[in-house]
């Protein structure tokens, strides 16, 4: 066997561990299960006392089924042949007449953690990197080896429909609460905990009466329909079809994918027939290509230093030490300090939980009105207000002050990189970190290239993005870079129409419809009409400015942040009416001006190639994923 090995111990006790030769990550891979099949059989022949599952890789356990393979399925018995694949030998596997049990250190994920629930038993190591989780249906797919069948009977119904229609993951601690663990322990136990699992063979946990209940098939009906009105809210069937089929396989075949038949729009051959799990697919693709920018430089930044505590600086500042870096965080005063402060503890607070944690993200965090911390920097990142001078004077004294290897970075949204740059003894220095606002929500930064930064700090300043948990993409110093190049005339088409008579809510409408996650008129109002307007002013463009936009911002009515744009807000809500029927055509008109401006994007090399364009719309706009992002859409729709 290549990639599974065999290790029988005296006390009787097996170990059968997985490390995929031919790749980084373990995956469950056609060839890895026909070897688990064949490590099956010989267990068979000579069954042990009890069997230990683990993964011979320090980077995880195992991270599911092999996307590629999805990509190689070209019809209907394909499809069916990945299911049946999976679900036989997990099948195969929950019946050994051995006990087993899944120790699960890093990410145990779709296929993997659909493995462990095979198992009778599973120990989970108690480390930050441990997450478990049935991510499929954010690939428009749902998890066909089992885990619809055997998540809820070990955890209720509410708590498995959670993480199966979220996709989201969970900690070690969070998996022993919800029943998915037997055992959550430190990394130096872990062995000796999962062999005396197998010697003292506990019974399993039983649920309690109401989660048992919930599985009983009339509860399952009505617990199935308030869960499909909660994705609703956040997914229309006809754009992200998976979390529906997930809930129809439990309720009607008890999670078994291979009894709904072909025809069923529940069926795995139907759901990857759609352009949706296609395009998902993509943008995972899309995903890994932007994180492996990220892989070129291995140097690690221990300590960051911001310059400006406003929303932008405040929040990456926040961001960073969240991730677990050293940040000092600069202004001129400690009242100005004070809100960035204070909205951090509150990241912290939400993100981290247990207390302890709470309190090391606020240790790592330092006020620093002298700007002490520059001088132990590795990465520092100037967000203070778009004034040339400024940041000329300050990135003067910054480069003074910094370590000769240290990141020298603007945010700058506006202003030419190589203005600031002219500033510095070394030009080539200074480099662009653009964040966009939420931080803490925007999965995207631009890496900002100017015509004088010099070409290695290039790969540094996207390892930096990485190690923060963000996406970097490179791209070349032009007004608007990449996505509020392709941002900006899709907002104006959106007030035009408004300008036109046709409601904001009409407006909104037709772009949820095509697919974006918030309307373009709620989203001008969420960024701030006065900065929607200075954008429009950066980017040059000779049309006159929607006429209500300027109106509002006349008024002094800037949207979301003063309680007033084109919606009325209250506690961060806009007030919406009825968006009515919206025009033909309206969605087309809206999404154009952006298809147009990506392409110019692109004509311009603003970014290296068409993928890396779609990328950017899609994790730094929210482009559609499920489009596969505008260019591609362009070329299919
Ligand atoms: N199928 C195919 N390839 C996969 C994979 C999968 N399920 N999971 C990871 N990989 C590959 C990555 O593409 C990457 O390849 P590369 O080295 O050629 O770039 C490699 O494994 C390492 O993954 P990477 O993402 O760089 O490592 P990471 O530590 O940052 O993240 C995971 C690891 C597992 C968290 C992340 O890769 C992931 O989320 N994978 C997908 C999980 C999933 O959706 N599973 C359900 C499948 S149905």
């Amino acid at each position: 066997m290549q990639h599974w090995t065999i290790a029988r111990e005296a006390d009787g006790i097996a170990t059968l561990v997985i490390d995929r030769t031919d790749a980084k990550a373990n995956t469950l891979s056609a060839a890895v299960l026909d070897e688990l099949n064949e490590a099956l059989d010989v267990l068979d022949r000579e069954p042990p006392k009890g069997l230990i599952i683990r993964s011979g890789k320090a980077s995880g356990f195992i991270a599911g089924a092999d996307i590629d393979e999805f990509g190689e399925v070209r019809d209907e018995a394909g499809a069916i042949a990945i299911v049946r694949r999976g679900w036989d030998t997990f099948e195969r596997l929950a019946q050994v007449g051995y006990p087993t049990l899944a120790l699960i250190r890093g990410f145990c994920l779709g296929g993997g953690l659909e493995l462990a629930l095979a198992c009778r038993y599973r120990v989970v190591v108690d480390e930050p990197g441990t997450r478990l989780g049935l991510p499929e249906v954010m690939l428009g797919i749902v998890p066909g080896w089992g885990g619809i069948r055997r998540l809820p009977r070990l955890t209720g119904a509410p708590a498995a429909l959670d993480l199966l229609l979220t996709g989201r993951t969970i900690d070690a601690r969070r998996a022993k609460k919800l029943g998915i663990a037997d055992e959550c322990v430190p990394v130096r136990i872990m062995e000796n905990t999962a062999r005396g699992v197998l010697r003292a063979l506990p019974s399993p946990r039983k649920l309690g009466l109401p989660l048992a209940l919930s599985l009983n098939p009339l509860a399952r009906r009505y617990i199935a329909a308030q869960a499909q009105k909660q994705v609703a809210k956040r997914a229309r069937r006809e754009h992200y079809p998976a979390p529906y089929a997930i809930l129809e396989l439990w309720t009607r075949y008890d999670g078994n994918a291979l009894a709904a038949p072909a025809s069923d729009p529940a069926s795995i051959p139907s759901l990857l027939a759609s352009p949706t799990a296609a395009n998902l697919i993509r943008v995972f693709r899309l995903q890994e290509r932007l994180k492996s920018l990220g892989k070129e430089d291995e140097r690690k930044a221990a300590h960051v230093h911001v310059v400006g505590a406003g929303t932008m600086g405040g929040d990456i500042a926040a961001w960073c030490a969240l991730r677990g870096l050293t940040v000092t965080l600069q202004d001129q005063d400690a009242k100005r300090l004070a809100p960035a402060m204070q909205r951090a503890g509150k990241l912290f607070a939400d993100r981290l939980r247990d207390p302890r944690r709470v309190r090391d993200a606020n240790d790592r965090l330092i006020p620093d009105v002298a700007g002490d911390g520059v001088a132990r920097a590795d990465v520092v990142i100037e967000a203070i207000f778009e004034n040339v001078e400024a940041k000329r004077t300050l990135f003067a004294a910054l480069e003074r002050k910094a370590k000769p290897d240290a990141i020298l970075a603007s945010n700058t949204s506006s202003i030419p990189l190589e203005d600031i740059a002219g500033a510095l003894a070394d030009p080539t220095r200074l480099v662009g970190l653009h964040f966009f606002n939420p931080v803490a929500r925007m999965m995207l930064v631009e890496v900002v290239v100017g015509e004088r930064t010099r070409e290695t700090l290039v790969p540094r300043a996207a390892a930096f993005v990485r190690q923060i948990d963000k996406l970097p993409l490179p791209v070349k110093s032009a007004p608007g870079f990449l996505v509020n190049r392709v941002l900006a005339p899709y907002l104006m088409a959106a007030m035009r129409a408004v300008d036109e008579g046709i409601a904001p809510e009409t407006v909104d409408e037709a772009a949820l419809a095509f697919g974006m996650p918030m309307g373009p008129i709620e989203l001008a109002d969420t960024v701030g009409l006065d900065i929607c307007v200075e954008v429009g002013k950066m980017l040059g463009s000779d049309a006159t400015p929607p006429r209500r936009l300027m109106e509002l911002v006349a008024a002094g009515h800037l949207g979301r942040k003063t309680g007033r744009g084109f919606y009325a807000w209250t506690d961060g809500k806009a007030a919406k009416g009825a968006a009515g029927s919206v025009p033909a055509g309206l969605a087309e008109r809206l999404i154009e001006p952006l298809i147009t401006e990506a392409k110019a994007a692109l004509a311009q090399s603003i970014v290296a190639d068409a993928d890396l364009v779609d990328a950017g719309a899609i994790f730094g706009t929210g482009f559609a994923p499920f489009r596969g992002g505008p260019l591609h859409y362009a070329g299919t729709a």
